[in-house]
């Protein structure tokens, strides 16, 4: 009897390792934006990654532009099991019931990308992971895309040109208030549903990195573009936290590692996919693209400023201190004079 126990434990040990050997450990990875973007290309490398150095005990199966789910959708398939790991951008977190995260929506508080990836990989980023927690989620990593520019069939060149203006936007109170303050009627508006509603006018407009804007052929449907930098689109890797856990250990900090080296890559080639995309809008001319001057710049930010302290009380006073406090920081370092040797 004991000898049959022991021979059925060997034999399904056998079938699990073999399972395995054939890459049972599969994570989809959904997200909503095309192969060709940093997300995109990030997911990818991933990918590559995650396979090699698992030795193919994991496979890894991206779904771009969103082919298995929209952007609400996804994080509910994600939470459900149905996807392991999505990057969802950090304007989506709200309706998830984690409106901290809006805190990158918020106009004008990154001066620059090194900052954002001080906060992100700082205290301010693991508090906000921390957050996921309870939501049955675990953040793995913050990757960029970049500033954001506004797009419409209008000049934007002085605020009182978004009058009445119909801008899609992400699912974020932030931004809403954002287009509101601006004068324009914000409308949220899954990503994959943007290029149709632009072109059938149901919005006039929307905000995107110029990758994204791209990317999604927005330039066949938008006449303007403004470079306003007025925000920022990064996201957060997430990743099913059951799944996360029940990962033998092994096999997670191989993930883990995959996951790093991702990282630096995207953030590496985040800035100049969006370079190289503004050359191929300003290639294409069917989209003017307009710079905005430093008074023009000062009447944007005397109106979207305001929402930093309308905010504080949602978002947290502390986390937007410690944005400014990582920001005054870095100022002091680039000014530094370099210490005289004696
Ligand atoms: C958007 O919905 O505009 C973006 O979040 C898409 C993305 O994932 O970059």
């Amino acid at each position: 009897m004991k000898l049959r126990i022991a021979l059925m434990l060997v034999l399904a040990m056998g079938f699990a390792g073999a399972a395995e050997a054939a890459g049972e450990i599969v994570i989809k990875f959904s997200h909503v934006v095309a192969p060709d973007t940093p997300k995109g290309q990030a997911a990818e490398r991933f990918r590559q990654l995650a396979e090699k150095l698992t030795k193919g005990r994991v496979k890894v199966e991206v779904y771009p532009n969103s082919q298995l789910y929209k952007d609400r959708e996804e994080i509910e398939a994600l939470q459900s099991g149905a996807v392991q790991m999505l990057a969802p951008s950090l304007a989506k977190f709200g309706p998830m019931g984690a409106r901290e995260f809006e805190l990158f929506d918020l106009p004008y508080l990154f001066p620059d990308q090194e900052v954002l990836h001080r906060v992100m990989d700082g205290d301010v980023g693991k508090r906000l992971f921390a957050k996921l927690d309870a939501k049955g989620v675990t953040g793995l990593a913050y990757w960029d895309n970049g500033f954001k520019q506004m797009s419409s069939n209008r000049p934007m060149h002085r605020v009182a040109d978004f009058s009445g203006l119909k801008m899609r936007i992400q699912s974020s109170k932030v931004l809403s208030a954002q287009m509101k303050a601006l004068g324009a009627n914000p409308q949220v508006m899954a990503f994959s549903e943007v290029y149709t509603a632009l072109q059938q006018g149901v919005v006039d407009g929307t905000e995107n990195p110029v990758s994204n804007f791209y990317t999604q052929k927005m330039n066949e449907v938008q006449k303007h573009m403004t470079m306003s930098n007025h925000g920022y689109l990064g996201y957060a890797v997430i990743v099913n936290k059951k799944f996360w856990e029940g990962l033998p250990s092994d096999v997670r900090s191989e993930l883990t590692e995959a996951m790093k080296e991702a990282t630096s890559f995207e953030r590496d080639i985040a800035q100049k996919d969006n370079d190289d995309a503004l050359a191929r809008v300003i290639a294409a001319r069917t989209t003017t693209v307009y710079r905005l001057t430093p008074e023009e710049r000062a009447e944007w930010q005397r109106v979207l400023l305001p929402l930093q302290k309308e905010f504080a009380p949602v978002i947290g006073a502390d986390l937007i201190s410690s944005v400014n406090a990582v920001a005054a920081q870095y100022e002091k370092e680039k000014t530094a004079k370099p210490a005289k040797k004696i």
